[in-house]
């Protein structure tokens, strides 16, 4: 089954973003996928603000990226745009590192004015890592998203049935690329032999 990194950038202790992220995560787990979660605000601050590629930190998230069929890259929106942490983590990585994955992108935000930020701003730095291949992404107001529960009961009644078809849509973008994956690998296997 595919392999998916789910992404917090948020620099929030109690997280709507991460809330988010982790229930889009739960719903891939429940079906069968692989997933593992990085919360930006929990890598050291001195290799993300030092630009420290080299970190063991900042290593493990770039090799659990290249393990990864799929990201969801979550950001709360600040100041129209995503956040400055999350940015920081996306500076470090190299430069094609989303080549060949499928991208989720998610947004919390206070008001709906700025829920193109994922289109205008996120989107494009995504694209220039590398991937072709980033979803229609999905905004949730912050006051829909609860830190208190994490997985099932964290996005409330009025925003689910929008993020279930967000994560839905991955799942069958996934789905849709399997054939194409085993194919390249088969192709690679018969230039190995
Ligand atoms: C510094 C800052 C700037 C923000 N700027 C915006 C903004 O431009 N547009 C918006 O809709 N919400 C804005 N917000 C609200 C947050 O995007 C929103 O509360 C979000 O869900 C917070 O996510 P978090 O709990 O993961 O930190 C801002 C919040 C902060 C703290």
């Amino acid at each position: 089954m595919p392999n998916v990194l789910t992404v917090s950038g948020s620099p929030s202790s109690r997280s709507r973003t991460s809330s988010l992220v982790r229930h889009v995560g739960a719903l891939l787990a429940a079906e069968n996928h692989d997933v593992r979660h990085v919360a930006v605000r929990d890598l050291p601050a001195e290799a993300l603000l030092a630009g420290d590629a080299s970190h063991p930190a900042i290593r493990e998230v770039i090799e659990t990226i290249e393990w990864a069929d799929a990201l969801v890259v979550g950001t709360p929106v600040y100041k129209a745009a995503y956040s400055g942490l999350l940015k920081t983590l996306l500076d470090l990585l190299p430069q094609f590192a989303l080549a060949g994955k499928t991208v989720l992108p998610l947004a919390t935000g206070g008001s709906t004015a700025h829920v193109l930020a994922i289109d205008y701003a996120l989107r494009p730095v995504l694209t220039s890592l590398g991937t072709d291949n980033v979803l229609r992404g999905w905004f949730v107001l912050d006051r829909h998203v609860s830190t208190e529960a994490e997985g099932a009961g964290a996005v409330a009644a009025e925003a689910a049935d929008g993020v279930a078809e967000t994560a839905s849509r991955l799942i069958d973008s996934l789905a849709a690329s399997e054939g194409p994956r085993v194919a390249a690998s088969r192709r690679g296997l018969a230039r190995a032999v």
